[in-house]
């Protein structure tokens, strides 16, 4: 694998079409979770130019915090706290337009205006991580991020 990422002047759908197999390529000769990751975290981060964009893995009853590109963020999240830890507890993808509308929100960072939170699921449902990306505006994620992004961590 080539170590620069091709990426599409097109819209957000062909930036992620054109993404996705470069991650998969990318991933597919190296079995170190956190190389993976920290990888990963990287070219979400120079596609789109996200504010903030990382993983928090479960240990125990809480998420560590993982491989990231952005500012420095909160360390441990427990389970049913923010958006991270009810998207684990639910087990689903959050979507959060506006995070002052969200009730227990934390603000890792004040510029964060909008965020999504995938699962990392096992076959069989268990929740092993967490996908984080945060945005500077409201409305920054929709349901185009959250088809590409939940196809991606399936590759994890
Ligand atoms: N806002 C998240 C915390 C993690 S930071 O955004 C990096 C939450 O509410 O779970």
């Amino acid at each position: 694998m080539a170590e620069d990422l091709c990426i599409s002047n097109g819209s957000k759908e062909e930036k992620y079409r054109t993404l996705l197999p470069q991650i998969k390529c990318l991933i597919a000769d190296e079995n170190d979770l956190i190389a993976n990751l920290a990888n990963v975290a990287a070219a979400l981060k120079e596609t789109f130019g996200f504010f903030w964009v990382g993983f928090y893995l479960v240990k125990g009853e809480e998420l560590v915090l993982a491989p990231f590109q952005g500012p420095v963020a909160c360390t441990r999240i427990k389970k049913g706290r923010g958006v991270c830890g009810k998207a684990w507890e639910r087990a689903e993808t959050l979507v959060v337009p506006d995070v002052d509308a969200f009730p227990g929100h934390i603000a890792c960072s004040s510029l964060s205006r909008s965020e999504i939170v995938v699962p990392l699921l096992r076959t069989g449902g268990e929740v092993w991580g967490v996908l984080d990306v945060d945005c500077e505006s409201l409305n920054g994620f929709d349901d185009v991020d959250a088809y590409f992004l939940r196809e991606l961590c399936s590759c994890l």
